[in-house]
C-alpha cells in the first residue's frame, strides 16, 4: 500500500505479524493458535490518556453461546457490551433483528475500527499471497466486516474504557441498559483501566469491573450483568453487595 506503512514480519513457520507503523498496531496471524477465537488478533495501541495497548480478538457467537446465557436477550432491550473487540455477537444481531431493535446496541471499547480495518485490509490485498495469511484469508475478511458494522450506524460505538464511561457518568451508557455483556473484556485485560496487567485478574479488581458495569444498569437489581470475568461465579456470593 502506501510508503513503508505497513511491513509483514514473520518470527516463525507458524505466525506472521503485519504491522502498521503509523498507528502502531499489529495484526498476529497464527493459524495453529490453541486459543479459543484467537488465529487472529490485534495488539492494538489506546491513545495515551487511556495508556497501554489492547490484546484485540474476535470471538464467533459460537463462542459466546458457550460461556453467557444469551436466551436471556430480547429485541426490545437496551444491550451495552463491553469491550466487544471484533466479535461477532453484536453484528450478528444487527443484521438479523436491526430493523426490530427500538434501541442500537451499543460497545464501549478504546478500540479503533479505523485502524484495525486498515490493517486487516493491507493483509488481504497486499499480503493475500503470503502462505500464513492466505491460511487465513476468510477469517481476516469476516473481521473486516465486522469491523464496517461496528463503524456503521447500526451499532454507537464509545470508544473510551468503562472506568471512564462510569466515571463520567456518560449520558449513553450510564444508568441505561437492560442487559450488560462482557467477553474476554475488561476482566481478562484490566490494565488499561488499572495500570497492570493483572492476569489472572485478582478477586479486588474482578469486584472492581464488576460494580462498574452494573452502574450502566437502569436497574441494578432487575437488570442483566453477563459475564465470563475469571472467578465471577466466586464472586455471585458477593453479588448482594454490589448495588
Ligand atoms: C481479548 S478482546 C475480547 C474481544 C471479544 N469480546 C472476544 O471475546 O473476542 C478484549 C477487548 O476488550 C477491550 N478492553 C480492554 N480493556 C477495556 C476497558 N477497560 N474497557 C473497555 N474495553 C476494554 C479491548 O480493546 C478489546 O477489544
Amino acid at each position: 500500500m502506501s510508503d513503508g506503512r505497513f511491513k509483514l514480519l514473520r518470527e516463525s513457520d507458524t505466525d506472521a505479524i503485519v504491522r502498521d507503523f503509523q498507528t502502531g498496531c499489529d495484526l498476529k496471524l497464527e493459524p495453529d493458535s490453541d486459543l479459543d477465537g484467537a488465529e487472529v488478533t490485534l495488539l492494538m495501541q489506546i491513545n495515551e490518556s487511556m495508556g497501554g495497548r489492547a490484546f484485540v480478538t474476535g470471538r464467533d457467537i459460537t463462542a459466546y453461546l458457550d460461556r453467557i446465557p444469551l436466551e436471556e436477550l430480547n429485541c426490545d432491550q437496551q444491550i451495552i457490551e463491553v469491550g466487544a473487540g471484533i466479535s461477532e455477537l453484536l453484528p450478528s444481531i444487527v443484521n438479523n433483528l436491526g430493523d426490530q431493535m427500538p434501541n442500537k446496541p451499543i460497545v464501549i471499547d478504546p478500540i479503533n475500527y479505523d485502524h484495525a480495518l486498515a490493517i486487516l485490509t493491507e493483509a488481504c490485498t497486499t499480503y493475500r499471497n503470503d502462505s500464513i495469511v492466505g491460511v487465513l484469508i476468510d477469517r481476516i475478511e469476516e473481521f473486516r466486516r465486522r469491523c464496517e458494522i461496528f463503524m456503521s450506524d447500526k451499532i454507537d460505538h464509545l470508544r473510551m474504557t468503562l472506568r471512564d464511561a462510569v466515571d463520567s457518568m456518560h449520558p449513553k451508557v450510564f444508568g441505561r441498559a437492560d442487559v450488560v455483556i462482557e467477553l474476554f473484556g475488561p476482566s481478562y485485560h484490566p490494565d488499561i483501566d488499572f495500570g497492570h496487567d493483572a492476569s489472572p485478574c485478582d478477586m479486588e479488581t474482578l469486584l472492581t469491573i464488576m460494580k462498574m458495569r452494573r452502574k450502566l444498569l437502569k436497574d441494578p437489581t432487575t437488570g442483566i450483568d453477563i459475564s465470563n470475568g475469571i472467578c465471577e461465579e466466586q464472586l455471585s456470593t458477593n453479588v448482594c453487595s454490589l448495588t
